[in-house]
C-alpha cells in the first residue's frame, strides 16, 4: 500500500477520495504548484453532508452520535437524526444573522455539544469557523478575532472547570471592547448563572430559534478547496499564526487515516479526551470520528475531578473502544497510582492512541499494562495543526506490525517523511536530525490566514521543496522513526503549543519589565515548563510580589496555559556580541544541567564567552533560589 501510494500518489489518493460523498467529482486529483498544493480541483462537497446528512440516510440515522458528559454531572445523547436536527437549526440561526459562505465566525465555547454542532453549521452553509480555545484569555481572543476579521462569536454564558464556571460571556465581552468588527455575540445557556448583557449586540441562541418550526438549510456545495476553518497556532516568531484548512484534502486525509491508525467503524465509541480548541480536537472529535458515523464521548471538565478516576469512569459507563489522549495525562495517571483504573471494568478497550509530545517509554508501559490491560495496541500518532491529520503513526487498521514503546514506527502510506542534517542531506539510521516531508499530502494546510509570505518561510524555505515541520527526529536501524521535540522555539506544555516569542512579547508589556527571555526546561509531567529571565526597569525590586505580578499579567494576556514555572530575576541577559540572546545558556541554566557540547553552539557565543555567562548566572539563580 505505501509503495503504491509513493508510486501513484495520485491514484492512491483519487481511491481514498471516491469513499467520501461528493456533489461534484474533482476534475484533477492534485494541483501542485509549490509551495501551494490544491487537492481534488474542481470537486466540489460538503462537510456537514459528509459528517451528517450520509448518516440519517442509513440505519444509523436513530444511532448515537455525541455521548455528552457535563463536569457537573449533567448527560446528554444525540443521536445522528437530533445532531442533523441542531445542525440544521443552528444553520438557520446563522442565516438569520446574515452570515454566509465565506463569513468568518469565532467559538469561544466550553465542551458542550453546541461546539461541534455549531462547526458542522458553519461548515453546511460555507461560512469559516475559527474556535478559540476557552482558556485563552480576553485578549487572545480579540488577537484571533481580529486577525479573521470575523463579524459574528459564539460563546456561552460559563463553563465548569474544576467545580469553578468560568465566565466565558465576560471574556468575550472584555474582548469585543477593542474588536471593532465583531457585530454580534450568540449566548448558549450552559450555567444559567446571571450575565452581563448588551441589547442589540447579544443574542441568546434560543432567541433564535422556534422549536417547533421545520428546519432543513440546504447544505453550500463548496469547492474542494474552500476552507473549512482557521485555527490559530504558535509559531517560532511574532504572534500565533492562523492555519487554513481546506474541505475536500482534509476530510478524505482524516477519513482514510482513521481507519488506518484507529480502525474506526461506525460501531465505535471514539473518545478524544483533547479540547475542541486545539487541532486534535477538530479532526480526532469532530471530523474523522462523526465523518464514519461513529459515536463520540465529549466531556466538559477536569479530568481529576470531582475524583481521579473521573476518565475510568467515563469509559466503563459509555463503553468506550478508543481512547486517545496525552502522555501528559498519562503522566498525571500515573502519579496518582494504578489502583484508580483498577477499580473499572475497562475491556471494552481496544486501541489506545497518543499524542501532542513524544511519549517516554515508562508512560507507554503503564497505560499499556493498566489502562489496555496489555490487550490493546497503542498508536503513538505523530501530526501537527499544519499537518490536519495522522503522518507517523502504526497502523493497526491496516496489519498487526511490532510496536516499540516511545516510537511513532512508520511514515503512513502517501507520506514522503525524510530525517536530514542541516544541508537537507537525509541522514544515516541512529543519527539526529530535522524531520522534514517531501511530497504535498491532502491534509496539508492550505495557507498561513493573510500573511503568505510567513507560510513559505515558516515551512519552505529552510529546505526548498520540503515541508519543513521544525521536529527533531532520527530514525533507527529497522526504520521506525523516533520523534525527539521541537527542533524551533515552540514549547509543548501539557500537549498544548505555545510559542516563546508569544510569551516574550505578553511579558514585556508587563510595566516593570526591561527585558525577558523565555526558555523550557524539562517538566517530569507537562513535558515543558516555562522558566522566564527576567532583567527590570530602573528602581524595579525583584520580589516575590512582582514575580505573582508578571504571573498575573501572563494569565491575563495569554491565558492560563501560559503561567511560568519559574521566575529569575537576573541583572544582565548573557549575549553574543551582536547582541543575540545565548539562550542554550539560559536552557541549561534553567535545567540544572551542565551546558553540554559547546561546539555546536547555535548563538554564535565563543565557548569562552558561553562558559562565563553560565558561570555567573548559575550563581545569581542559585541566589535567587535561596532568596
Ligand atoms: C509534537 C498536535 C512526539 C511535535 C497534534 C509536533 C509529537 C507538535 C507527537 C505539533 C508525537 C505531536 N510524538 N511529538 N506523537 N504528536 N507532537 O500543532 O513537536 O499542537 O510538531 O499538533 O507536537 O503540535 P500541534
Amino acid at each position: 500500500m505505501y509503495r503504491h501510494s509513493m508510486d501513484n500518489p495520485e491514484e492512491f489518493w483519487a481511491e481514498e477520495a471516491r469513499k467520501l460523498h461528493w456533489d461534484k467529482t474533482w476534475d484533477k486529483v492534485l494541483d501542485w504548484q509549490p509551495p501551494y498544493a490544491r487537492w481534488f480541483t474542481g470537486g466540489r462537497l460538503n462537510a456537514s453532508v459528509q459528517c451528517v446528512d450520509r448518516h440519517v440516510k442509513t440505519w444509523r440515522k436513530s444511532k448515537v452520535a455525541i455521548y455528552w458528559e457535563g463536569e457537573n454531572g449533567e448527560t446528554r445523547v444525540l443521536s445522528y437524526s437530533t445532531l442533523y436536527r441542531d445542525v440544521n437549526r443552528f444553520a438557520s440561526a446563522l442565516q438569520k444573522l446574515g452570515i454566509k459562505k465565506g463569513d468568518k465566525v469565532a467559538l469561544y465555547m466550553p465542551m458542550i455539544p453546541e461546539l461541534p454542532t455549531f462547526m458542522l453549521a458553519c461548515a453546511r452553509i460555507g461560512a469559516i469557523h475559527t474556535v478559540i480555545f476557552s482558556g485563552f484569555s480576553a485578549q487572545a481572543v480579540c488577537d484571533r478575532v481580529q486577525d479573521t476579521g470575523a463579524r459574528l462569536i459564539i460563546t456561552a454564558d460559563g463553563g465548569y472547570r474544576r467545580g469553578k464556571i468560568i465566565p466565558l460571556k465576560e471574556i468575550v465581552d472584555q474582548a469585543a471592547s477593542s474588536c471593532p468588527t465583531l457585530e454580534k455575540i450568540i449566548v448558549v445557556k450552559r450555567t444559567g448563572q446571571k450575565i452581563p448583557w448588551n441589547e442589540g449586540r447579544d443574542v441568546w441562541l434560543s432567541s433564535l430559534m422556534d422549536d417547533n418550526a421545520e428546519y432543513y438549510v440546504k447544505p453550500e456545495s463548496v469547492e474542494s478547496t474552500h476552507p473549512l476553518y482557521i485555527l490559530y497556532t504558535s509559531g517560532t516568531t511574532g504572534k500565533p499564526k492562523g492555519i487554513v484548512h481546506g474541505t475536500g484534502g482534509y476530510l478524505v486525509f482524516n477519513h482514510s487515516v482513521y481507519q488506518w491508525v484507529f480502525d474506526i467503524k461506525e460501531e465505535s465509541v471514539f473518545w478524544c479526551t483533547a479540547d475542541v480548541g486545539w487541532v486534535t480536537g477538530h479532526s480526532a472529535i469532530v471530523y474523522a470520528p462523526l465523518s464514519h458515523g461513529a459515536a463520540i464521548v465529549l466531556y466538559e471538565g477536569a479530568p481529576d475531578y470531582p475524583a481521579i478516576d473521573r476518565w475510568w469512569d467515563i469509559i466503563e459507563k459509555y463503553g468506550v473502544n478508543i481512547l486517545y489522549t496525552s502522555p501528559t495525562a498519562i503522566r498525571m495517571f500515573m502519579r496518582h497510582g494504578k489502583e484508580w483504573p483498577e477499580k473499572h471494568d475497562l475491556s471494552s478497550l481496544e486501541l489506545l492512541g497518543s499524542v501532542g509530545e513524544p511519549i517516554n517509554p515508562e508512560a507507554w508501559q503503564w497505560y499499556y499494562r493498566n489502562i489496555g490491560r496489555e490487550r490493546c495496541p497503542i498508536v503513538d500518532t505523530w501530526w501537527q495543526t499544519e499537518t490536519g491529520g495522522f503522518m507517523i503513526s502504526p497502523t493497526p487498521g491496516i496489519e498487526a506490525m511490532p510496536l516499540k514503546p516511545g516510537s511513532a514506527t512508520h511514515p503512513l502510506p502517501g507520506i514522503d517523511a525524510s530525517v536530514v542534517d542541516t544541508d537537507g542531506k537525509e541522514l544515516p539510521p541512529g543519527q539526529k536530525g530535522y524531520l522534514i516531508i517531501r511530497k504535498p499530502w491532502p491534509g496539508m494546510l492550505l495557507d498561513i490566514y493573510g500573511n503568505p509570505q510567513r507560510y513559505q518561510e515558516a515551512f519552505w524555505s529552510r529546505f526548498p521543496g520540503s515541508f519543513y515541520t521544525g521536529d527533531f527526529a532520527m530514525r533507527d536501524e529497522d526504520g521506525y522513526f523516533w520523534l525527539l521535540g521541537r527542533a524551533d522555539e515552540v514549547l509543548k506544555i501539557a500537549g498544548h503549543r505555545i510559542g516563546t516569542a508569544e510569551l516574550e512579547s505578553a511579558t514585556i508589556s508587563q510595566p516593570a519589565v526591561a527585558e525577558v527571555a523565555v526558555v523550557s526546561r524539562p517538566d517530569e509531567i507537562k513535558g515543558d515548563a516555562i522558566v522566564l529571565f527576567v532583567t527590570l526597569k530602573k528602581g524595579q525590586q525583584p520580589s516575590d510580589a512582582l514575580k505573582k505580578e508578571i504571573t498575573q499579567h501572563l494569565r491575563n494576556t495569554v491565558g492560563s496555559i501560559a503561567s511560568p514555572d519559574e521566575i529569575y530575576f537576573v541583572e544582565t541577559m548573557p549575549k553574543t556580541r551582536s547582541g543575540k540572546i545565548m539562550r542554550r545558556v539560559l536552557k541549561a541554566v534553567a535545567s540544572g544541567q551542565t551546558l553540554g557540547d559547546l561546539t555546536t553552539l547555535e548563538d554564535e557565543a565563543s565557548v569562552e564567552e558561553a562558559k562565563r555567562a553560565f558561570e555567573d548566572l548559575k550563581k545569581t539563580s542559585e541566589k535567587n533560589k535561596q532568596a
